[in-house]
């Protein structure tokens, strides 16, 4: 018998199956051998949540949450933060090696090239109400780029591939920087290709009246280390999200917009915003302890605390403390800082959390940077939506030329009725349906 196997005994049949393990998984389609008779479907997996199941192999991002390590392609995310841009870590996870020095001037004029947006956005956007949420323009106006470009659609091109790959990152820092703008009523700002990526995200979001934006260069420093923190993340909702759509060979534009729907939900990248709200909250350090107890006692919990993956300290957390430190020397004192410092202090000393293995998360600290940096609470998806793209691309990029993949297509344990005869309508039942 095989080392790298499972045996499984079907004790309504009593017949045992070998069943081989491969890189730590058995595949779910060798329990459909698993019969009680003919007839019989055979075996499924049940998992809500996909709690257990791998969908995909991919030789991008590597996490190990019980150490609190992040890598993309195979690269420590701290070795990535301290020597490179987001460009160069966009380019590494997009192509698997860093780039030389002359690949990455071609890459980043390639990206600063595709910044511009074809002037009928402009006339998608004007149409949103005043108060639209950036993070709904930015995943509508995306989509709606899918009508500029209908050969986006000849996904089994790699050369078409790459040129939208480059479109989408170069665009959306600008489509992002027009929902801002659009929610303040102030005039769209083109971009300048002379700037850096983060720089001329800047530059789009905050320049008024000066003939060249000068973005100061620690903010920019720091949004770039964000937006390098946030690139790829593996197999999360919005990256499932991505490869699902994109299994259906829906162009890049339609999957990204997608995917972005999935990352607005306050359970996946809306949590920074809430942990503002929590330190608002709280107010001053001499409430903390209180907090503290109220959260163990079950009322409510302690928002960028605790991960489905990590079960250590979230490695960007640990980055994004000392990058706050930068960006408060130059934005001044915060008191919503000292408020957070002393929840983690007291936190990581307390029973409660170390039992269940809560640390800080990636959003403890991010929303606090935001927001000293300048930005609103509405804008925080939006800023984890930018550098995810990369990510999101590299993943669809793998999934299209794995031969292994198909459309995306779950299947169900079927709890309904069955062979019901429609009953004339003057003799149905009302309200027997569910509500
Ligand atoms: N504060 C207090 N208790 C918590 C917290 C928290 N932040 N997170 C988990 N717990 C407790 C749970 O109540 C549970 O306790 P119990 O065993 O007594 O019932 C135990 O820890 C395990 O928690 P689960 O909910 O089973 O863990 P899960 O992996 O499903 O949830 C999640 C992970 C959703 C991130 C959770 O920790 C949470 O809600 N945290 C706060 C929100 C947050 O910061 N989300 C951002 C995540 S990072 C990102 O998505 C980019």
């Amino acid at each position: 018998m095989p080392e790298d196997s499972l045996t499984v005994t079907d004790n309504r049949t009593g017949k045992s199956y070998e069943l081989p393990i491969d890189h730590g998984a058995v595949r779910a389609m060798d329990l459909r051998q698993i019969k009680t008779d003919e007839n019989d479907f055979g075996l499924m997996l049940y998992d809500p949540a996909f709690m257990n199941t791998a969908s995909c192999r991919s030789a991008i991002t590597f996490i190990d949450g019980d150490r609190g390590i992040l890598e993309y392609r195979g690269y420590p995310i701290e070795e990535l933060a301290a020597h490179c841009t987001f460009l160069e870590v966009a380019y590494l996870v997009l192509f698997g090696a860093l780039p030389n020095p002359s690949e990455l001037d071609h890459w980043v004029y390639e990206i600063s090239h595709r910044t511009m947006l074809h002037e009928t956005t402009k006339k998608f956007m004007e149409g949103f109400r005043y108060d639209a949420h950036p993070m709904s323009m930015l995943i509508s106006t995306v989509a709606a780029l899918s009508t500029i470009y209908p050969n986006a659609r000849q996904i089994g091109d790699p050369e078409v591939r790459l040129r939208h790959i480059k479109r989408l990152i170069g665009k959306m820092p600008s489509i992002a920087a027009m929902s801002y703008r659009h929610s303040v009523g102030f005039p769209y700002v083109y971009p300048d290709n002379d700037l850096s990526y983060t720089e001329n995200f800047m530059n789009m979001l905050w320049k008024m009246v000066e003939p060249k934006y000068a973005a100061n260069p620690v903010l920019a420093h720091a949004l770039d280390v964000l937006f390098i923190l946030h690139a790829d993340h593996e197999q999360n909702c919005g990256t499932h999200t991505m490869r699902s759509v994109g299994s259906a060979h829906a162009d890049p534009y339609l999957a990204v917009a997608s995917a972005a729907s999935a990352l607005s939900g306050p359970l996946h990248g809306g949590a920074n915003e809430e942990v503002i709200r929590m330190l608002e909250e709280i107010g001053v350090v001499e409430n903390v302890p209180a907090h503290i107890e109220k959260v163990k006692n079950g009322k409510g919990k302690l928002m960028g605390f605790g991960h489905r993956v990590y079960k250590n300290y979230d490695p960007r957390a640990a980055l994004i403390k000392k990058i706050a430190d930068e960006v408060f020397k130059v934005t001044g004192y915060n008191r919503k800082l000292e408020v957070a410092l002393e929840l983690e202090r007291i936190a990581l000393s307390e029973e409660y959390f170390i039992k269940r293995k809560l640390y800080p998360n990636v959003d403890f600290y991010s929303g606090l940077i935001y927001q000293a940096i300048g930005f609103k609470p509405e804008m925080f998806t939006v800023l984890f939506a930018i550098p995810r793209t990369v990510g999101w691309l590299a993943q669809w990029q793998e999934l299209v030329v794995d031969a292994e993949q198909k459309i995306a297509r779950p299947r169900q344990i079927y709890t309904g009725a069955r062979g019901l005869r429609v009953a004339p309508i003057t003799e149905r039942v009302a309200g027997a349906g569910i509500r």
